[in-house]
């Protein structure tokens, strides 16, 4: 399934993305601030387990997310903030990190560095801002799905609607939360209208 957040700040949040006068300290903070409100969305339906916890009266059971069994897996450059936003939320989840590059004739990804924890058994937060033609998506999730994860749940900003038809085609058991669904790719495949190359706005490399 894919879920649009559709809250006016979002709209705002995105906006903000958009604008070429957006310094890279401002587009990273908007990018961590959209992810929250994505972590926010794509909980909601994680299961909550009772945990003794000792307070001031004595100790007793509280309800949680089970943080240790959540593995974040980002791909690099431009899904750093969005792994630090999320590890700010679930500070006892682990980090699992993928580094790719898009060719920008064929406009294929090519992975150059893979550090992923055991997935087994993991509920994956597969974090990458852009969906353009969800080529680096879909081979993030053939390799974490080569390693039997118990779910994996994908959080991006902005999405071409051929892109995430394409991951959903792929995966259509997973569940994509985007907080921007734009109008269509251009011919060199960038998302219009979209922001630019994400990972060049956030890291000043334009
Ligand atoms: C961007 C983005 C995605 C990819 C999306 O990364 O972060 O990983 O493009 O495009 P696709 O859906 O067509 O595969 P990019 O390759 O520009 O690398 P960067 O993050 O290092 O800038
Ligand atoms: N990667 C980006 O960062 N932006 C796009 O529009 C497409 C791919």
């Amino acid at each position: 399934m894919i879920y649009e957040l559709s809250n006016h700040l979002t709209k705002t949040l995105i906006t903000h993305l958009r604008d070429e006068k957006s310094d890279a300290i401002f587009f990273r903070h908007t990018i961590c601030e959209l992810t929250k409100q994505l972590t926010y969305e794509a909980l909601k339906d994680f299961p909550l387990v009772q945990k003794d916890v000792k307070i001031w009266n004595g100790t007793t059971k509280f309800n949680c997310i089970e943080e240790e069994n959540i593995m974040v897996v980002t791909v690099l450059r431009a899904g750093m903030p969005m792994l630090d936003s999320v590890i700010e939320l679930l500070p006892k989840a682990s980090a699992g990190f993928l580094a790719m590059k898009r060719d920008e004739t064929t406009h294929e990804s090519h992975l150059y560095y893979d550090r992923l924890p055991p997935c087994e058994g993991k509920t994956i937060l597969l974090v990458d801002p852009m969906v353009a033609t969800g080529g680096s998506m879909i081979d993030a999730l053939d390799l974490i799905s080569n390693r039997n994860p118990k779910r994996v749940v994908t959080l991006n900003i902005i999405g071409s609607p051929e892109g995430l038809e394409k991951v959903n085609r792929a995966y259509p058991e997973g569940d994509i939360y985007i907080a921007q669904i734009d109008e269509k790719l251009n011919d060199d495949k960038y998302i219009v209208p979209g922001l630019g190359d994400a990972g060049d706005r956030a890291y000043n490399t334009l």
